[in-house]
């Protein structure tokens, strides 16, 4: 039973239909890749589905039974969604730690920086900071990492908000996570959505890497100008004559 489904959900900008008429629904506890060529409106969708920007028509409906015909960003965490960006976002003038100790602790940024941390919490930020190998790096200011440790740590906030201290995410939005990665760190990354999973979170993953997305994901959705190209599981989704065309035709 899909967690989130879009029910004919329509986003313009300047006349382009970034998003049309797009009815999809991500199953609860899987890992859905979500492709297709540059410009077809992956990103768009995981900003409509996080309320970063309003849909024009169309609902958004949760298994928890209710059906919005609008998404608010400050009530996107009360749906357990959370995501990453393509373009990193993250808190860039405060050390890597803090980075992860303002996802655990669930208050207000400034709050939570001034409250004297808790072990548990201290405990917690370290085994992510080492999952995500950037223990060594914990008080540079994340501003001064390097391109792949700045995806890292995004990713290892991703982790902190998976594990409950007060933070109950459990649909996750990963926007282009291993692009520029080297080899090691998407090993990481990978062993991340795959620790998603055996919680049984759900998981939306939009990714260029065809043999990643063969790797991980158990469904995939095809999308194209906005519209649904194709969808099932990666060997059906990724044999479809029209999936080939709409690549080759970038
Ligand atoms: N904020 C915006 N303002 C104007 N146009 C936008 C905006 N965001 C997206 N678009 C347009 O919507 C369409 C879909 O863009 P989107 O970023 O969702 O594609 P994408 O599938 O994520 O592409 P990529 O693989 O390159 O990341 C494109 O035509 C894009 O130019
Ligand atoms: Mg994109």
């Amino acid at each position: 039973m899909p967690i989130l489904e879009t029910k004919k959900i329509t986003k313009h900008f300047d006349g382009v239909y970034a998003i049309d008429g797009l009815s999809v629904g991500f199953e609860e506890g899987k890992i859905t890749g979500l492709i297709g060529p540059n410009g077809s409106g992956k990103s768009t969708l995981i900003n409509l589905l996080t309320g970063t920007f309003p849909f024009d028509k169309g609902s958004v409906v949760f298994s928890s039974s209710e059906e919005v015909k609008e998404l608010l960003p400050y009530e996107v965490s009360d749906y357990g969604i959370t995501r990453t960006f393509q373009d990193v976002r993250l808190f860039e003038q405060m050390p890597v730690i803090d980075n992860i100790l303002v996802v655990l602790t669930k208050r207000n940024v400034v709050s939570s920086l001034f409250e004297k941390h808790k072990k548990f919490h201290l405990d917690k930020a370290e085994e992510v900071l080492k999952k995500v190998n950037l223990w060594e790096k914990r008080d540079e200011l994340a501003v001064n990492l390097s391109y792949g440790q700045r995806k890292l740590l995004e990713i290892g906030r991703i982790l902190a908000m998976s594990d409950g201290f007060g933070n109950n995410s459990n649909i996750f939005f990963f926007d282009e996570p291993f692009a520029g990665l080297f080899p090691e760190m998407r090993k990481i990354v990978i062993g991340v959505i795959e620790h998603l999973k055996q919680q049984g979170k759900t998981v939306v993953l939009v990714e260029h890497n065809i043999d990643i997305i063969r790797e991980l994901c158990d469904h995939v959705i095809v999308l194209d100008n906005g519209k649904l190209l194709a969808e099932g599981t990666p060997d059906e989704a990724l044999a479809k004559r029209e999936v080939m065309d709409a690549y080759l035709g970038e």
